[in-house]
Parts: C-alpha cells; structure tokens; sequence
C-alpha cells in the first residue's frame, strides 16, 4: 500500500480529503455564482459567459473532471467516517445511534443527500437538457442560457425547488467550512473568531447570491414586482 493509501485510509486522511475536495468544490462554485451572476446584465453577457467557458475546453474539462473527482472522494470518505462512528457507538436502538451521532453529523448528511439530488437534477436540466424546459439558441446562434433561466426560473414549483434546495447548500457549507478549517490545523487564538465569522459572511453571501436569481426572476417576470432591473425591462 503507498504511502498515501495508507493515510488516506486513516480517520484523519479521511477527513483530510473530506476537507480539501470540500474546499475545491467552494472554490469552484465561488466562480460559478460569479458567472450566473451575469444574468443581471442580460442575455447577451450570460451567452457569451456560457460559450466562452464552452470556448475554453483546456480550462473546462480539467475544471470538470476535478469537479467530479472531487464529488467521488467526498461522497465516499463521507460514507466511510459515517460508518466508522457508527461502528465505534453500538447500539441496540436505531433511535439512540442517530441521537449519540449529534446534529451536526446527521444535519451533515441529510443536507449532502438533497445536494447531490440537486445536483443530478441541475445537470439533467442544464448540462443535458433532459428536463422540460426552454433550449435554443440566441440570434447570434449560440446556446440561450439566458432563456433557459428565465423560462426555468419563471416556474414556481421550479423556482421553489431551488430556493429549497439552495438553502440545503447554505446549510450544508454553514457547518463544513469552518470544519474544514479545523481538520487542517487552521487554528490560532487570535484570529479564530474572524475566521469563523469570515467563513459565515461567505456562506450568507454565497447563499444570497445564488437565492437571488431564482427570486429576482420569478417575481420580475411574473409582473409580481417590476424590479429596476435595465437588462430585464
Ligand atoms: C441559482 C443557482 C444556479 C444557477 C442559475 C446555475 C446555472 C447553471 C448553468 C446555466 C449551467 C450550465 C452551464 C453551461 O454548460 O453552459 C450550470 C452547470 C452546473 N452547475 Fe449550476 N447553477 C446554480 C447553482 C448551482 C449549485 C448550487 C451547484 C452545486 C452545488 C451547481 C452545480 C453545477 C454543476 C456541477 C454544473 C455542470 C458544470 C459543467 O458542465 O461543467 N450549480 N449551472
């Protein structure tokens, strides 16, 4: 067994890895709220986003590859530490095991199930147009993302399963940021607090940012509310 498959096999390399495909895959969402961001400036500045990622396979597919190694590891090291403090606190009773396993933990894996059902459902509308939905293309020719959000986001249901479902992610990163900092020995007394607080920020941020989209567009294009938005009017 090599050196890293031994640590890697430990509680600690378990939660190590848990921790720095964790940290990647905030990364890389950063970027990604960061792009659909730019629905707030119009189609054609969403469009070009898209097709300029899509321009760029040398950056996209490493990005995409990792991305999904990055899932794979975290999935699995999560079940495996799962099962582990599981295995270290037997019980005769189903209800006392998930009691003793805390709320954190189990707040943990619940919000990691409905991330990855989102996360299959997010692909099968906008990676693989599977779903029903709005796919065609702008008059310069290229993919309409822009239509594809509007119309998708216009939806209640649709637009109500993301706000739940984004809520999940917020709730998810809440706990595991500021553990992951604690996995990695990021710890001094003096900046503790700010850290922490600092992490909070991001997740509120994050969170926000992508509640926005959903929101903003239901309640704009349904004449709910006309936002003061010039891309949209
Ligand atoms: C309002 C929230 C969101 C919107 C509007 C949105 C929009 C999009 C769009 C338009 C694409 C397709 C990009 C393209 O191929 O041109 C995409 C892909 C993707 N999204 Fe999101 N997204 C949101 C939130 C999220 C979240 C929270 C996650 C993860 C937890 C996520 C994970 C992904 C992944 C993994 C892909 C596939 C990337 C690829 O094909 O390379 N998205 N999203």
């Amino acid at each position: 067994m090599s050196r890293f498959a031994r640590i890697a096999s430990t509680s600690i390399g378990k939660k190590l890895l848990m921790a720095v495909t964790g940290l990647g895959m905030t990364g890389w969402l950063v970027g990604h709220l960061t792009g659909n961001l730019k629905v707030f400036l119009g189609q054609k500045e969403v469009n070009e986003y898209a097709l300029w990622l899509h321009d760029h396979p040398a950056l996209l597919w490493p990005a995409r590859i990792a991305m999904l190694v990055f899932i794979l590891i975290h999935i699995r090291k999560g079940l495996q530490l799962r099962g582990e403090n599981t295995k270290a606190r037997p019980s005769k009773y189903q209800v006392e095991t998930t009691l003793r396993a805390g709320f954190p933990s189990l707040h943990m894996a619940m919000s990691g199930i409905v991330l990855m059902l989102f996360i299959a459902m997010h692909l099968a509308h906008y990676t693989f147009h599977l779903l029903p939905g709005e796919y065609r293309n702008d008059a310069m020719g290229n993919p309409d993302v822009y239509s594809m959000m509007i119309a998708g986001f216009k939806d209640p249901l649709f637009s109500g399963t993301y706000v739940i479902a984004l809520g999940f992610v917020g709730l998810h990163l809440w706990h595991a940021l500021s553990s992951a900092l604690q996995t990695l020995g990021i710890n001094h007394s003096a900046y503790n607090t700010l850290l922490r607080n600092g992490l909070k920020g991001l997740v509120l941020v994050m969170l926000l940012g992508f509640w926005s989209i959903p929101i903003t567009v239901f309640l704009h294009f349904n004449n709910i509310v006309q936002l003061p938005i010039p891309a949209w009017n």
